[in-house]
């Protein structure tokens, strides 16, 4: 299906067409999944060159702005492959399914880096949110393979969605949807599963203000291209409990 042009949800024999003006609207499709569809935008490095989704390290945290240029992602190949057809529920009971990850392996995720708790996120000079290797140990993540919020311990399952495993998140981490082309480039396209954007935006005005000289700024899709960076290049200090 391509994102970018209308889009037909059918539902008790009604077929509607909804004008791309409105895709940014939560849709539910027929078999559970709650997703948002928003501008298809290629993940590009610092030069404007297209990044290849073979180039990823693994298991590095990536961070890049969508569908916002005021909302930051984690992107991770996590070198293994993740679970397909996963099925999660957001904190007011809607269900959704997490289809699995991306690239040869499955293991390509991408997840929006705003805490579910309490709305803890990437900045340039720390981030308490990060993905944790395998064999990294943390308090709350012994083993690591896990995105953790350091600020209250929350910690999610990249392989499962985003899954809540621990910690006082009340609902799993919205995933951003990827798609790859035959030349293996990436492309985010959407949104699954519930996020915080609302609260986000509204709870952290003045910081906006600040980095992007106006909040409405910060509030403007991504048009076309993201540009990836490392997190540990992006943040000053990347902390891990
Ligand atoms: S803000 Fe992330 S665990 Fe509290």
């Amino acid at each position: 299906m391509d994102r970018r042009g209308f889009l037909k949800v059918i539902g008790g024999g009604l077929s509607v067409a909804i004008a791309p003006s409105l895709i940014t609207q939560t849709l539910r499709a027929e078999d559970g999944r709650l997703y948002k569809t928003y501008n298809k935008v290629a993940l590009v490095d610092s030069k404007g060159k297209a990044i290849k989704a073979s180039s990823l390290q693994k298991e590095t945290n990536y961070i890049f702005a969508y569908p916002f240029l005021g909302t930051p992602v984690l992107l991770v190949d996590l070198g293994e492959p993740t679970q397909k057809d996963v099925k999660l529920k957001d904190e007011k009971g809607q269900e959704y399914i997490f289809k699995g990850g991306v690239g040869k392996n499955n293991s390509i995720v991408a997840v929006s880096a705003i805490c579910q708790h309490n709305l803890t996120h990437p900045t340039k000079d720390e981030s308490f949110f990060s993905y944790v290797k395998r064999g990294q140990k943390s308090m709350a993540a012994k083993n690591g393979g896990v995105f953790l919020c350091a600020a209250h311990m929350s910690v999610y399952d990249p392989k499962a969605g985003g899954k809540v495993v621990s910690g006082p998140a009340p609902q799993p981490l919205a995933n951003i949807i990827l798609e790859i082309d035959k030349d293996d480039n990436l492309y985010a396209v959407g949104v699954l599963g519930s996020d915080k954007f609302h609260d986000y935006f509204k709870a952290f005005k003045r910081e906006f203000k600040k980095s992007f000289g106006s909040w409405r700024k910060a509030k403007e899709e991504v048009q076309e291209k993201t540009t990836v960076s490392l997190l540990k290049e992006y943040s000053k200090d990347i902390i891990v409990y």
